[in-house]
């Protein structure tokens, strides 16, 4: 038993779920995609379940293989969040908005409207957009990566001081004094960078939460972590070892340390797969039915991951002690150590690719007690400070979650029972911030 809880943020990351094919399966509205009563029915399993948060990422572009697989996207993650803000309570909403691509002054705008719609429950996720199909659309090549972390402080810090350009006593709405608002507490913020610039004030009061929380997603580069240490209060990974999961955390942790915050106002969060069904053969099975086809397309390529070959006669039948013996995980390739052990534990090349070992995310598959096992063992090792999780399908998969794994998580004390707050700020347990964080001050590649 310990003080510290975990926190929970379950991906949105389309219409159906995690599994490659959920959108055929037979439980399932193909038309989920643009259903908002199915993310509302989806935020409120999750809601049920105590989760912090929802995240949506957001690569605004038709992309991958859509013939087949979805839009793996919302249509548009703030309209939609509007919708699931007026249908829910607690959760919270941390939304991904490009620095590349978004003029500050947009974001600033549209967030903190969530923020203030929702009653403190919005975050965003500045992200440096590096996608050529997103670029596309905005009709700008990808630029070189220093100038997308240039932009992106400028951003961070333009939003930031808008948000906080509203003082928070400045809307006075006394009728009888014929006063809306003390006009001399609306502020220009007037800055001016190499990229961007506004003029403010921002024409929207604050909110329960003050204003919403800053996130940043990705890998553990110099430049992230520039953004992640200043400007984040949660740091969104995509990450497949407990020990490549706590060296991350310490970068994050470290960064925050050296831009003079407590490393503990910035809370690492991985992502994680999940199939629950009574037993690991029921969740294989599952996983097999709905996403066999691109299962059976990956076959070729587990025994190249393991260095040893497998004969397409043989993916349904245990690896060989033979082939176990020679077998090694590539050292270029975090999965393939997972992969190994699974092998091990004698299933089929067709069963332990159906575990999810090469997705993009850890994945837990099977009774409620391995997926608490999993999320304890990472918490308590210093891997995480909570995990975003993405059901295999959403339809049945938030509420499998949130009946078989939340009760055991409570159990062993290491998860809420209640909410803490109302707020997001609140159930991050992070604190209040209004405007520019004033311990960060201005650097060479911020706003001048
Ligand atoms: C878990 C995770 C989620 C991400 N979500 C998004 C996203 O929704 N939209 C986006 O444009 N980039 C997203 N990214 C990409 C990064 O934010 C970043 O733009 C990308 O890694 C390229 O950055 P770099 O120039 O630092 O390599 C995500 C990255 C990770 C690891």
């Amino acid at each position: 038993m310990t003080d510290k809880q975990l926190i929970l943020g379950m991906g949105l990351i389309d219409g159906y779920g995690g599994l490659h094919g959920a959108w055929r399966a037979p439980h399932v509205d193909p038309g989920a995609y643009a259903d908002v009563d199915a993310t509302v029915r989806h935020a409120r399993a999750a809601e049920r379940g105590k989760f912090t948060f929802l995240f949506t990422p957001d690569f605004p572009a038709v992309r991958g293989d859509v013939e087949h697989s979805t839009i793996s996207n919302l249509m548009d993650p703030l309209i939609q969040l509007s919708a699931v803000a007026r249908e829910t309570t607690n959760i919270g909403f941390v939304a991904t908005g490009s620095t590349t691509f978004q003029e500050p002054f947009n974001t600033a705008r549209q967030f903190k409207a969530l923020d203030v719609l929702s009653h403190g429950r919005a975050g965003w996720n500045a992200v440096t957009t590096s996608d050529p199909a997103v670029a596309a659309n905005y009709g700008r090549p990808v630029a070189d990566r220093d100038e997308r972390y240039r932009r992106a402080h400028e951003a961070i810090r333009i939003v930031q001081a808008l948000w906080g350009s509203w003082q928070q006593d400045a809307w006075v709405k006394d009728q009888e004094a014929n006063r809306f608002i003390d006009p001399s507490k609306l502020r220009p913020i007037n800055l001016k960078g190499r990229y961007l610039a506004s003029r403010g004030p921002l024409a929207i009061p604050p909110s329960e939460q003050g204003q919403p929380v800053v996130f940043t997603a990705g890998g553990p580069s110099p430049h992230l972590l520039s953004i992640a240490g200043r400007y984040a209060s949660g740091f969104i990974a995509e990450v497949w070892t407990i020990e490549e999961a706590r060296a991350q955390r310490e970068l994050v942790r470290n960064a925050a340390r050296e831009a003079g915050r407590d490393p503990d106002e910035i809370k690492y969060i991985p992502g994680i797969i999940t199939t629950v069904a009574p037993t690991v053969r029921d969740g294989l099975d599952r996983r097999l039915k709905h996403a066999g086809d691109v299962i059976e397309a990956r076959l070729p390529h587990l025994g190249a991951m393991l260095g040893i070959r497998i004969r397409p006669d043989r993916y349904d039948e245990p690896l060989t002690p033979e082939q176990l013996a020679s077998a090694h995980a590539s050292p270029r390739d975090p999965r393939s150590s997972n992969t190994l052990a699974v092998a091990r534990q004698g299933w089929s090349p067709r069963d332990v690719l159906a575990h999810g070992v090469i997705d993009f995310h850890p994945t837990v598959v099977g009774p409620g007690q391995l997926h608490a096992d999993h999320l304890q063992e990472w918490f308590e090792a210093g891997a995480a400070d909570g995990f975003w999780v993405t059901p295999d399908i959403y339809e049945d998969g938030v509420d499998a979650f949130v009946d078989e794994v939340v009760p055991i998580l409570q159990r062993r004390g290491i998860y809420p029972t209640e909410y803490p707050g109302t707020t997001l700020r609140a159930n991050l347990g992070v604190p209040h911030q209004y405007g520019l964080d004033p311990r960060i001050t201005e650097t060479a590649s911020a706003v001048g």
